[in-house]
């Protein structure tokens, strides 16, 4: 298979036979990050634009360090740190940017929908590293990768994902990718941070969080999104941890190999206490490096593919 797509935009485009390329083509980069010199010539000549317009520590670094360990060259900017605040508008922004003749821009943004509608207006690849509540692609795909690296595989397997479901493009992007690849995903959080509707997406619902996590072999924990909430959904964070957080008395009624995620930053205390995140089913940190390794093969892989006409 040749991979064809201009854009990285979200998970509900790409085939199984694509998410199965990307999740090959990072098995194989990952070692490049285990040798002595972290460096490898494919991309030499490529500039890579780093564009975050919300605050990232994990997607913006390790698509940094992805950048340069393939030795493209990467550049980062922000809203608050580019001409934006001076009232230049977001599309002036990049067609300049553009002028300067980049090979790939990847982009966060608050807004749903705009890397797609930079994508339609710009000649070099774009990706998305999560826009408003839409979806958190590169998250999904690092997420399955994590996951069928430790089972083996994703097909059959049950996944929860526990939280504030409404305000998530990671949810999302999981429920959308997990389901496409032959997993089930079961959801769980307060009736108010749930969707109505959401089983459209293949998903099952339910409201007790012990019965999401009895049979599952993920469990994913989110973070409350308290910066995408108008009115809190919930009476406090004492009340949301006792009745939804992932804690050591309701893991003992998880399975004995279950695997626990989070896509961070961790809220310690609320949807997870400490003892789990840093327990010994949690892979959490795993997630982070197999993040360098996906972020690595999107960039290889765009590079050498076609404007895809499905996306314009
Ligand atoms: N998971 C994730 O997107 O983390 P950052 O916001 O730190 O990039």
């Amino acid at each position: 298979m040749q991979w064809m797509k201009k854009d990285i935009l979200d998970i509900q485009s790409l085939s199984v036979e694509e998410i199965g390329m990307i999740l090959d083509t990072a098995e194989n980069l990952k070692e490049i990050s285990q040798r002595p010199i972290k460096k490898v010539p494919t991309l030499r000549g490529k500039t890579v634009i780093l564009f975050f317009h919300e605050a990232s520590t994990r997607t913006r670094t390790s698509f940094d360090i992805a950048a340069k360990r393939l030795s493209a060259d990467s550049i980062s900017i922000s809203a608050t740190t580019s001409s934006i605040v001076k009232g230049e508008t977001l599309i002036d922004t990049v067609k300049n940017l553009e002028a300067m003749n980049p090979d790939i821009m990847v982009i966060r943004h608050a807004c749903s929908g705009v890397p797609h509608m930079l994508a339609r207006q710009l000649h070099f690849s774009v990706i998305n590293a999560g826009d408003g509540t839409h979806e958190h692609p590169t998250q999904a795909l690092l997420d399955m990768m994590t996951v069928r690296e430790k089972k083996g595989r994703l097909e059959g397997l049950r996944v929860a994902i526990v939280g504030d479901i409404s305000h998530s493009r990671v949810a999302r992007s999981n429920c959308l990718g997990f389901t496409k690849m032959g997993a089930s995903v079961i959801l769980s959080g307060p009736p108010t941070m749930i969707p109505s509707g959401i089983e459209s997406f293949g998903v099952s619902v339910t409201y007790r969080v012990e019965e999401a996590i009895r049979d599952a072999d993920v469990i994913m924990m989110l973070r409350i999104q308290k910066e995408r909430q108008g009115a809190f959904s919930f009476p406090s964070e004492r009340e949301y941890a006792q009745l939804f957080g992932l804690n050591l008395k309701r893991l003992e009624k998880a399975k004995d190999d279950v695997l626990i995620m989070h896509p961070g930053p961790i809220n310690r205390g609320v949807e997870i206490a400490p003892a789990v995140a840093d327990g010994p089913f949690s892979v959490i940190l795993d997630q982070v490096a197999n993040g360098v390794a996906i972020r690595m093969a999107l960039l290889y892989l765009v590079s050498g593919g076609k404007r895809n006409v499905d996306t314009d």
